[in-house]
């Protein structure tokens, strides 16, 4: 209990599904502040109402399209008028499909980058100059087993674009460390969001803990990278799959 005690977050794309959940872990362990960064206002500012109504905890929400370089710098402009500091950010918006290579034409994967891979760089690299003169700080990228593996129904696109991540962990990682700031990411397999409703083929008996992800379970290691317990980690990708893929 307690280990985000005053601890000052924004999670991108925590309107529902895995950045929720990880909002409420995070409220839970006392942070100070949580900022939902999303696109969908509805969705967000019932997720916010009802985590600061149920824990007491300050969660705000700013409408960002994470494809989108202003809205990020006034979403980074915001947390600190809010809060004053920022010692947490969650990369967690993201969008997938299950299209055929046929379907990803120029457009459509400048669109899927812009959000999943460019919109992560760009709130790395915002929070990475706020941390630094802070000297301390933890990012946690959102990934994916289809990264590590190749995509198994999505799109070469998204899954392109969750390997990059990987690298782009490891290469902020070594630059942010010397600033007290640890950037760690996380990779799951099949989780039960509204992301994954589309993927009825899916049979989680063939998962070696023989059940699909909840959001809670990814939360549960986002915190943990969040928190101080993960201190001396950085760089490193945590696959939270139930045994689906085994690095
Ligand atoms: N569900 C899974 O099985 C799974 C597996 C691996 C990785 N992931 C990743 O986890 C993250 C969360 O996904 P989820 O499963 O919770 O699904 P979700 O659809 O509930 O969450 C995605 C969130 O991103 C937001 N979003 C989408 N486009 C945005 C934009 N342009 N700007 C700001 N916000 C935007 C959505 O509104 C939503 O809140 C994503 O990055 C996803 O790729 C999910």
């Amino acid at each position: 209990m307690f280990e985000l005690k005053d601890k000052y977050a924004i999670i991108t794309g925590a309107s529902g599904g895995i950045g929720a959940a990880t909002a409420f872990a995070f409220a839970r362990e006392g942070a100070g502040g949580i900022i939902i960064a999303d696109i969908d206002r509805k969705r967000a500012e019932g997720a916010a109402g009802v985590i600061t109504g149920e824990t007491g905890v300050r969660c705000e929400f700013v409408e960002t399209n994470i494809g989108n370089s202003e809205d990020i710098k006034k979403l980074f402009k915001k947390s600190l008028d809010y809060f004053g500091r920022l010692d947490i950010l969650v990369n967690c918006a993201g969008i997938c499909n299950t299209f055929q290579v046929e379907e990803i034409d120029e457009k459509q994967w400048d669109r899927l980058m812009s959000i999943n891979l460019k919109g992560t760089y760009l709130c790395c690299r915002e929070a990475y100059e706020i941390m630094k003169k802070q000297g301390s700080g933890k990012i946690v990228n959102i990934s994916s087993v289809s990264g590590r593996v190749g995509g198994f129904a999505t799109g070469i696109d998204y899954a392109t674009s969750k390997g990059a991540i990987i690298t782009m962990t490891m290469s902020f990682a070594k630059v942010a460390g010397p600033f007290g700031i640890n950037v760690n990411a996380v990779a799951p397999g099949f989780i039960d969001t509204e992301m994954t409703k589309a993927f009825t083929y899916f049979n989680p008996e063939t998962i070696p803990l023989r059940r699909a992800g909840k959001p809670e379970d990814v939360a549960d290691v986002i915190t943990f990278l969040a928190s101080d317990k993960s201190r001396y980690i950085t760089g490193v990708t945590l696959d939270v799959n139930g045994g689906q893929y085994m690095g």
